[in-house]
C-alpha cells in the first residue's frame, strides 16, 4: 500500500483523504490541521490520525481533548508521498519540508506552476509526472478546460478557444465571504489566469479567458466558444467525442437540468459522498456548431473535480500504474461511469 499524508483537511483535503481510502493500492497515514475545530473532530471520528501544521499547535488540540499524533514534521517521514491541500501559496512554503525528508509531493492549483514544474491533468499528460518529485494538480476550472479542450483538439483541432467563466464567489463553508450582491470582474484585465494555466498542461492551444465572480456557492459556469480546424466538425461529431471522453458528463436541459442548482440536486441523488460531481458537465443540447465555430455551456463542481486527478497524480509520479489503468482504478473507486 502506498502511504499518503494529506496536509490540509479543508474543502479539497477532506475529499482527497476519503478518495485515497477507497483505492485498493493506497492508504492515509495522517491528515494535517491548524485549528482544533469540528473538522478535526470529524477527521478523528473517521479514523484518520491527526497532526498539527506547527509543532506549537499541538497544545490547542490537547486542550480540547483531541488525540494528536504529532506535527507535520512527524508525519512526513512516515509516508511515501505527501498531498499538499493547504491554502494557495502555503504549499510552496511547505515544499522545503517535503524535500528535507526526500518525499515526493502533489500540490494544488492555488500554487504557481513553478512549485512543481509539472502541471497535471490525468487524461492530458499523465506520463509527464513520472519520476518527478513534485507535481501540481491544476485548478478546478483549468482541469475542466483541459479535459474538454484537449479531447476536442485531439480529434478536430482547435485554432482558437474563447471562454467566459462565471465563478462561484465562495465555497459553501465560507459564509464570511458573503453575502454579496454584485457580479465582480475577477480580474478586470483580460485574459484571466485560466487561459495561461491551460497552457501549462496543453501548450499548443490558443485560448483567451475572461472571468467574473457571481453570487453563488454552487459550481462555476463556462461559456465556451471554439474555432475548429476540421471543416467537417458538426454537433454530432463533437457530441460523440465528448460522450467518449473520460470524466466528461453530458446532461440535457430538456430533462429539466437547466441550472447549476439542478446539477447539485443530481449530484446528491447519484448517491456519491457529499453529492460530489467529479466530471466536467456539458449541456448536450447547448452544443452548437455554426460553420467552424462550436459553442456550449459547461459546469464545474469546484469542490470535487480535482479529486480524481490527485489520485492519478500519485500513481503517475511513482510509475506504479499506466495512465489507462490508473484512470480506470480511480473511476471505479469513485463511482465515475467513464
Ligand atoms: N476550494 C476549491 O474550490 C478548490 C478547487 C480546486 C483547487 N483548490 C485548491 O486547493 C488548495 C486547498 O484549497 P481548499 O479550498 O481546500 O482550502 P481550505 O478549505 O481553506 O483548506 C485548507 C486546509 O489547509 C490547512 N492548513 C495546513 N497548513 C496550513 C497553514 N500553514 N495555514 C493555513 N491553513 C493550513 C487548513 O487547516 P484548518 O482547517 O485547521 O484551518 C485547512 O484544513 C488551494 O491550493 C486551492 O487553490 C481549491
Amino acid at each position: 500500500m502506498i502511504r499518503i499524508g494529506v496536509n490540509g483537511y479543508g474543502v479539497i483535503g477532506r475529499r482527497i483523504a476519503d478518495a485515497i481510502r477507497l483505492q485498493p493500492d493506497m492508504e492515509v497515514t495522517g491528515v494535517v490541521k491548524v485549528k482544533a475545530d469540528y473538522k478535526a473532530t470529524l477527521a478523528l471520528s473517521k479514523g484518520y490520525d491527526l497532526y498539527s501544521a506547527e509543532k506549537s499547535g499541538k497544545d490547542s488540540f490537547k486542550e480540547k481533548g483531541l488525540a494528536i499524533s504529532g506535527s507535520l514534521t512527524d508525519l512526513v517521514p512516515k509516508v511515501d508521498m505527501m498531498i499538499d491541500a493547504s491554502p494557495g501559496d502555503v504549499g510552496a512554503a511547505n515544499k522545503s519540508i517535503y524535500e528535507k525528508f526526500h518525499k515526493p509531493a502533489v500540490f494544488q492549483g492555488g500554487e504557481d506552476h513553478g512549485v512543481a514544474g509539472v502541471s497535471f491533468v490525468a487524461q492530458c499528460n499523465y506520463d509527464k509526472a513520472k519520476g518527478h518529485s513534485s507535481t501540481r494538480v491544476v485548478s478546478c476550472n483549468t482541469t475542466a478546460l483541459c479535459r474538454v479542450l484537449g479531447s476536442i483538439d485531439e480529434s478536430m483541432g482547435i485554432s482558437r478557444g474563447r471562454v467566459v467563466l462565471a465563478r462561484r464567489a465562495a465555497d459553501p463553508d465560507e459564509p464570511s465571504k458573503g453575502p454579496i450582491d454584485a457580479v465582480v470582474l475577477d480580474p478586470v484585465n483580460i485574459p484571466s489566469h485560466h487561459g495561461p494555466d491551460v497552457n501549462t498542461v496543453l501548450p499548443g492551444i490558443k485560448i483567451t479567458t475572461m472571468a467574473m465572480k457571481v453570487p453563488t456557492t454552487h459550481m462555476h459556469l463556462h461559456s465556451v466558444i471554439l474555432t475548429l480546424e476540421d471543416p467537417d466538425a458538426s454537433k454530432e461529431t463533437i457530441t460523440q467525442k465528448l460522450e467518449d471522453t473520460t470524466r466528461v458528463l453530458l446532461v440535457n436541459g430538456k430533462d429539466g437540468l437547466k441550472s447549476t442548482a439542478h446539477l447539485v440536486d443530481l449530484g446528491r441523488e447519484l448517491g456519491r459522498p457529499r453529492g460530489d460531481l467529479y466530471e466536467a458537465i456539458i449541456w448536450k443540447d447547448s452544443i452548437c456548431v455554426d460553420e467552424k465555430e462550436a459553442s456550449f455551456f459547461m459546469a464545474v463542481h469546484q469542490e470535487a473535480i480535482v479529486i480524481p486527478e490527485n489520485i492519478d497524480a500519485i500513481r503517475a509520479m511513482l510509475g506504479s500504474e499506466s495512465k489507462d489503468d490508473s484512470i480506470a482504478m480511480t473511476n471505479n473507486a469513485l463511482d465515475i461511469d467513464k
